[in-house]
């Protein structure tokens, strides 16, 4: 009976296998039943010669007949040493249709390889994308062939398109990339050709100069990336001719000034008024004349950082909702000018040269009513008034202060972040706070890093009627917590606690941090090896009774039979590990509380926002170049 089964089982196996792989028929091997073999047998063979007759009738795919021509060019080509077509056909799996590689060839080949494509075919073909090809000047009839909507030639060495190429793409290109080449100007005529252009990317290629002549053949482009060039000079109304655009790229140039509007006199902006991001980070951009932005009445997102600015004045942008200004040299608040912008939800000032936060320093942007992050991490600030977040006490939910010089969360007695009566999360690691006293916490508070700070004492109603989710006190030089301290952590809501990296000491009667820890967190994680006496009982141990003689052989036996059960124990380990299991495994229902996850404690500006580029205290989540100092060495 049993063998029967396994018959059946090994032969219904087969019959898959067969299946799959059509070409290879004749592996097929038919198991004799003691049933109905012949009767399997047609079944089997019909399912196979199905397949095999279907595929015989659908014609070949449009990428088979493409990959064809690829290959009848390369044979032409013999002689010259190219063994493999330089070009590859794609069926996208995203529902955008076919699309054409090309890349480590030199351009003669891909040029041939396109151009003798079959003729109906090409409209099916939506994205060309050449990389890696040395292409120093596209030839005219390069997109004879081929009408994609969407063309990338990156990596290619491409100085000069000549004019005409794009005459065959004219109404159907909509996206035009030529990242890491050498252009090293925008040439209008060429560009007129495009008639439905609506994404341009240059970055990365040695334009040094636009003018308003450059760009003014771009009427429906949206998207425009002049980022990593080498562009000093922008000619005044340079952007007229885009009204479309959307969003403007201009990091990583040499940008100098931004000139304004006197009157009906141009400026460099001019016109853009459907702007909504404008990237001007890594410039050297020293002075921004007010009104330089007016225009941009849809502008969301700004980015000035790592430049050279010390003063900046900006006005009535009543959309922007993002002000990065990190990484520039502003030594004092009262330099920058941020009025009626009633949209600004995140103000990046992060690395400048701060010291100090005064009472009137954030007035202006009392405007601002729905400011909710402010970052100003790694700057040089070891003094703020107990008044100076009172104007946007209201609206503040995240806090950076990360890498200051700040010692204290009071002055004279008052703390300074009694008025951020919202304040849900803050930052202070890698300061020098070294006591945390009582009411120095606002109640709104859910994450609190002082992690890598100076603490030495934490008063015991310090966390008395806050509802803290994330904690995090490790790397500091805590030695004792008076009993009770905890005893607001105990509820619901918190999630992480780390107190790793102190100087733990332990007190008979005094133990009680040790048997919270035990209770309120998972043991199962590193953090009892870093917390010293808090993982041990070091009081319950008995007295060992000293007066008894051990005879040699006594010592020598128990010698022996501690080695056999260390044996034992590596055994165990050894099949454990074999087991391929984790070494212990986390029970289900018990909240993961005690580790610090660095993420949770590194981030400065909501998550939304992660991915821009961003203020550079700005974590990112994989991030090889961590820049604060708060992780563990
Ligand atoms: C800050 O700006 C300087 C130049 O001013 C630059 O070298 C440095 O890389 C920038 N730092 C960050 C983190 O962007
Ligand atoms: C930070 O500020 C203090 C004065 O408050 C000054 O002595 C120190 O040199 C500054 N450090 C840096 C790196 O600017
Ligand atoms: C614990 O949190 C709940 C809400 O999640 C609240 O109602 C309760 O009062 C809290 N208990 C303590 C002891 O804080």
């Amino acid at each position: 009976m049993d063998e029967r089964r396994e018959r059946e089982r090994e032969r219904s196996k087969l019959a898959n296998d067969c299946k799959l792989s059509i070409g290879v028929v004749n592996n097929c091997r038919i198991i004799p039943s003691p049933l109905n073999e012949s009767m399997i047998f047609i079944l089997l063979l019909f399912s196979l010669l199905l397949p095999l007759s279907l595929s015989a009738v659908t014609e070949p795919s449009v990428c088979d007949q493409f990959e064809k021509e690829f290959k009848r060019i390369v044979d032409q080509h013999k002689d010259s040493g190219f063994p493999n077509s330089p070009c590859r056909c794609f069926d996208s799996e995203k529902g955008d249709g076919l699309w054409i590689g090309c890349t480590g060839k030199s351009m003669p080949l891909v040029f041939d390889s396109l151009k003798a494509m079959p003729e109906d075919k090409h409209t099916d073909v939506n994205k060309l994308h050449v990389w890696d090809s040395s292409a120093n000047i596209v030839p005219k009839e390069f997109l004879q062939s081929f009408h994609p909507s969407s063309l990338i030639i990156e990596r290619s060495g491409v100085s000069l398109i000549r004019q005409g190429t794009f005459l065959p793409v004219a109404f159907r290109l909509r996206t035009l990339a030529l990242p890491v080449n050498q252009m090293k100007e925008i040439d209008p005529v060429l560009f007129s050709e495009l008639q439905r252009l609506e994404k341009l990317d240059l970055s990365r290629n040695k334009l040094s100069a636009l003018t308003q002549y450059s760009l003014s053949t771009m009427k429906d482009v949206t998207e425009l990336n002049l980022g990593d060039n080498v562009i000093s000079s922008i000619e005044d109304s340079s952007f007229v001719f885009l009204p479309k655009l959307r969003k403007l790229i201009l990091g990583g140039n040499k940008i100098a000034s931004i000139t304004k509007r006197v009157y009906l006199l141009p400026a460099t902006f001019k016109g853009l008024s459907n702007l909504e991001e404008l990237d001007l980070s890594r410039n050297e951009i020293r002075s921004i004349d007010l009104d330089a932005f007016s225009d941009m009445k849809q502008l969301k997102w700004l980015d000035l950082g790592t430049n050279r600015l010390s003063a900046l004045e900006l006005r009535g942008l009543t959309s922007l909702q993002r002000l990065l200004l990190n990484n520039n040299s502003i030594d004092a608040l009262k330099k920058i000018s941020l009025r009626d912008l009633p949209a600004l939800n995140t103000l990046s000032l992060d690395r400048n040269m701060l010291t100090t936060l005064k009472e009137n320093d954030f007035f202006e942007l009392s405007t601002s009513p729905l400011l909710t992050n402010l970052a100003i991490a790694a700057n040089n600030i070891s003094y703020i008034s107990p008044g100076a977040f009172e104007p946007i006490g209201s609206s503040l939910k995240v806090l950076s202060l990360q890498n200051n010089e700040l010692k204290s969360l009071s002055l004279n007695g008052r703390p300074w972040m009694a008025p951020l009566r919202k304040l849900e999360r803050v930052l202070l690691s890698g300061n020098s706070i070294n006591m945390l006293k009582d009411n120095e916490l606002p109640y709104s508070l859910k994450h609190l890093a002082l992690d890598h700070n100076k603490l030495q004492k934490i008063d015991v109603a310090a966390f008395e009627a806050l509802r803290l989710s994330h904690l995090y006190l490790n790397n500091n030089h805590l030695h004792h917590l008076p009993k009770g301290t905890f005893d607001p952590l105990t509820n619901d809501t918190l999630q992480v606690i780390d107190i790793s990296f102190n100087d733990w000491q332990c007190l008979c009667g005094e133990e009680w941090l040790g048997d919270w820890l035990r209770e309120n967190s998972d043991k199962d994680i590193a953090i009892p090896r870093k917390n010293g006496c808090l993982s041990s009982k070091s009081c319950e141990v008995p007295e060992a009774k000293d007066d008894e003689e051990h005879s040699a052989w006594i010592t020598c036996i128990a010698g022996i039979l501690a080695a056999v059960s260390v044996l034992i124990l590596l055994v165990i380990a050894w099949l454990f590990m074999e087991e391929g299991k984790p070494p212990r495994s986390l029970p289900p229902n018990k909240a993961y509380k005690a580790r610090g996850v660095d993420s949770d404690r590194l981030r400065l500006i909501n998550a939304e926002h992660a991915s821009a580029t961003a203020g550079d205290e700005l974590v990112k989540r994989n991030g090889s170049t961590r820049k604060v100092r708060f992780d563990e060495k």
